[in-house]
């Protein structure tokens, strides 16, 4: 059979409500309501070539082969492919991120968007954009989420994610500040399976999570900036909090982290539209105004511990991309359905 190629697109999101857990349903369905942002500037680009020559998947990440479990993860997405269509043929994966891999930008996230994207279209499923996502989810939760644009949600135990509102709907930008940290000390797979076992906070968390998730959703929906802020906020440090009582605990965050987080607390307390928010790492993501962002990233750019700065709106859906890789003949993943 001949060789197909699916390529596609995918952009990172980040949590404004946080997912930190999994459901004892299994299946990767999630322990807590999650909300998002796409992120038009952290992006990754993956190819799917189908080869009946090899023998397993191949898997090439910015130029290095993927081997252990990063490989397996791809192979596992692809093997849901197979035997939906029951081709045995395995594959080249070729991805490439815009942004570093693996310093807490949701690498995972816009990765196996990406890859469930270019496998649909490789082995010509045409699953449409909720199948993706279910799909992506089972991956990596947070991937399910960016098989859209916009504000995003990932209900408790939901199969697949929805948008809430397009971005348009209430334009806010997200300020990364990329502080450097020596390695990652955990997965965020690892790290949550770890705090469920050993934080006794973590049943509090899974509790209070839905009533932190409904506040952030209201605010974005109602456009008041002071809600979602003060929401996002508590979301970040309730899970970073459950972590850390984990036994041994999960830190993410280093000092300029943490200093950040007072800075960014006292600014607002100012009125300047500035609220943070941190992942499995110590970057601290702040969502402001995009009226706001240029003075915001000037400031981040000379703080100390902050070695870039990445400056992001709300982004598209996944999508696929022709096989020239020219963006303007993308059919978003909504159109797909
Ligand atoms: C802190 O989606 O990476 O970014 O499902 O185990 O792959 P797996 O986890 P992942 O976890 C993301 C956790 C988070 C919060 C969030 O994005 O909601």
């Amino acid at each position: 059979m001949k060789p197909r190629k699916g390529r596609a697109e995918a952009c990172a999101n980040i949590a404004l409500a946080k997912y930190w857990g999994k459901s004892p349903r299994g299946d990767n369905l999630t322990a807590t309501s999650s909300l998002s942002l796409t992120l038009d500037n952290l992006r990754t680009r993956t190819e799917v070539l189908l080869d009946d020559s090899l023998s397993e998947d191949e898997v090439v990440l910015s130029g290095t082969a993927l081997t252990g479990r990063g490989r397996e993860r791809v192979t596992a997405l692809l093997d849901r492919f197979r035997s939906l269509t029951g081709r045995k043929v395995f594959a080249h994966v070729t991805t490439e991120n815009d942004f570093p891999t693996a310093a807490g930008l949701a690498s995972s996230a816009s990765g196996f968007a990406a890859l469930s994207v270019a496998a649909d279209a490789a082995f010509q499923t045409s699953l449409g954009a909720a199948r993706l996502s279910s799909i992506a989810r089972r991956s990596s939760a947070s991937a399910g989420r960016s098989l859209y644009g916009g504000y995003v949600e990932l209900r408790r135990e939901a199969d697949t994610a929805s948008v809430v509102v397009p971005g348009t709907h209430f334009p806010l930008s997200m300020v990364v500040a990329v502080v450097t940290a020596q390695e990652k000390p955990i997965s965020s797979t690892g790290g949550m399976l770890h705090t469920e076992k050993t934080s006794p906070y973590y049943p509090a968390w899974v509790d209070v999570s839905e009533s932190v998730f409904e506040s952030v959703k209201v605010g974005i929906v109602e456009r008041d900036f002071e809600r979602v802020a003060n929401g996002m906020e508590h979301s970040a440090r309730l899970m970073h909090a459950t972590m850390m009582t984990s036994v041994p605990p999960v830190i993410y965050l280093r000092g300029a982290t943490v200093e950040l987080m007072h800075e960014v607390a006292a600014r607002r307390g100012r009125g300047e539209p500035v609220a943070y928010t941190m992942d499995a790492g110590p970057n601290v993501k702040i969502l402001t105004t995009p009226e706001h962002e240029a003075t915001l990233g000037a400031w981040l750019g000379g703080f100390p511990g902050v070695s870039n700065v990445i400056v992001c709106r709300s982004g598209p859906a996944a999508a696929v991309l022709s096989t020239d890789g020219s963006l303007g003949t993308a059919a978003r993943a909504e159109e797909l359905q």
